[in-house]
């Protein structure tokens, strides 16, 4: 559920009409609500609450500061995949204690920022990385608390792009060579394997793989608690999914009742990432409607946003309901139409052949569940500076992150005197 809805066919995010905060921010936009993200994260907590636990935001999803500040301040952490979000995170306010570090290709600067800041863990996912890890905490004078990502060949059954607990992808280590090398860990300096970490996939909406995942980890567990390995941290990642068109993903409570079910008797601090159940739905891109194509084939609705400010239909084929901002009257005409942006490239759409209410050139329309992984995907492609963000609160509202100017786009670009000089 979220907080943005129509009063007298206008579209609000909670107490705020939307075009309001475009005749003062324009558009392209994302607007988000905080009461959404809090009511979510409070959701997604309420079944942990009787047990050791941290939400770990993979702010991979939304790392705008503001949004990760009120995370933090109720009590949350952040799962980061590079030194920038460990920037992000720290610039934040996020206590170091509450962040954990994933991914396939850290750097050993990386490495060091994240040591000198002293976080959690390190999610650590291959051999190579293992002895980089111990080589910089051993140089630095310092311990690293590890867990392995472990890869536990689950079928997320989602999007192959967004698959990463197959024995296929390029993540983690493969289940069966996890104790082999969690006994190498335990005998290099300067490393302390105090977890196990795994993270199958992202938009699931089936409880069934995330249980399978569980499992195998529980097993894994045994082992390691038999070889003297003292894992106090099972980091299951993030992944549940949310509903963007007809999908039925697992109520948060159901997740949580089920995991709980599974680790209760394990005596650990449980861990999870969750990105998209915690903003997806949070946030909203605007976009205005330029001009109108009729087409023999196809009709053609072109708005002011495009592939560069959401890149989820392009690339994954990804549904987001559209909406206007100011709906018609309920006879309003229905019209079935591509909705594309600016760029110059076919695969620069919003929906395809979609049926909304006949849009004109000037209305504003909503794209929805835009939260997750809409603005942290956006690019200045086409030399289109990034959009603004808003962020609603009540009947209050503040920008977040000013629109990108042209200066913007070349900062830090140089021509070489001698071209500069026509050579
Ligand atoms: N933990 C790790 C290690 C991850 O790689 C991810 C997402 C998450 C947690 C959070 O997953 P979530 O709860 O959001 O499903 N750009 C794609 C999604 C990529 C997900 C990458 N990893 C999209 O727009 O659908």
């Amino acid at each position: 559920m979220h907080y943005f809805s129509y009063k007298d066919r206008e579209l609000f995010c909670e107490q705020v009409p939307v075009n309001q905060i475009v005749e003062e921010f324009g558009t392209p936009l994302f607007v988000y609500s905080s009461g959404t993200l809090k009511r979510h994260y409070r959701i997604f907590e309420e079944p942990f609450s009787g047990a050791p636990h941290m939400i770990c935001f993979s702010m991979k999803a939304c790392s705008n500061l503001a949004i990760l500040k009120i995370f933090s301040n109720l009590g949350g952490g952040v799962d980061i995949v590079s030194g920038g979000e460990l920037f992000r995170a720290l610039k934040a306010g996020v206590p170091p204690s509450r962040i954990v570090y994933s991914g396939v290709g850290k750097k050993s600067y990386e490495m060091d920022d994240a040591l000198r800041s002293d976080i959690l863990m390190f999610n650590v996912e291959s051999e190579e990385e293992l002895q980089l890890l111990s080589q910089r905490a051993l140089a630095l004078g310092k311990s690293a608390r590890i867990a392995l990502r472990v890869n536990p060949d689950v079928d997320p059954l989602t999007h192959p792009y967004i698959s990463t607990g197959l024995k296929s992808n390029k993540f983690g280590i493969q289940i069966e060579q996890a104790l082999e090398i969690y006994l190498k860990a335990r005998d290099l300096p300067a490393l302390e394997p105090v977890g196990i970490d795994c993270h199958i996939g992202s938009q699931l909406t089936e409880l069934g793989p995330f249980m399978e995942a569980v499992s195998i980890l529980r097993k894994l567990l045994k082992k390691l608690r038999n070889n003297g390995i003292d894992i106090k941290y099972l980091d299951i990642g993030g992944g549940l999914g949310i509903p963007y068109d007809q999908e039925t993903p697992p109520a948060p409570g159901d997740y949580g009742a089920a995991i709980l079910d599974l680790v209760s008797d394990m005596d650990i601090t449980l861990i999870m990432e969750p990105g998209r159940v915690l903003v997806g739905n949070a946030g909203v891109m605007i976009t205005r409607v330029l001009y109108k194509k009729s087409g023999l084939e196809k009709n053609f609705v072109i708005v002011d946003a495009a592939m560069n400010d959401l890149i989820r239909p392009s690339l994954y084929k990804a549904y987001h309901s559209i909406i206007k901002v100011k709906k018609s009257l309920d006879q309003a005409p229905k019209f079935v139409a591509d909705i594309v942006g600016p760029i110059c490239e076919s695969g620069d759409f919003l929906a395809r052949g979609r049926e909304i209410e006949e849009p004109f050139p000037g209305e504003l329309l909503a794209v929805m569940s835009a939260g997750a992984y809409g603005f942290t995907m956006s690019s200045n492609y086409n030399s289109r500076p990034r959009c603004a963000e808003v962020l609603v609160d009540g009947s209050n509202y503040y920008l977040i992150r000013q629109r990108e100017t042209y200066e913007d786009l070349i900062r830090g670009e140089k021509v070489p005197s001698h071209i500069l000089e026509g050579k």
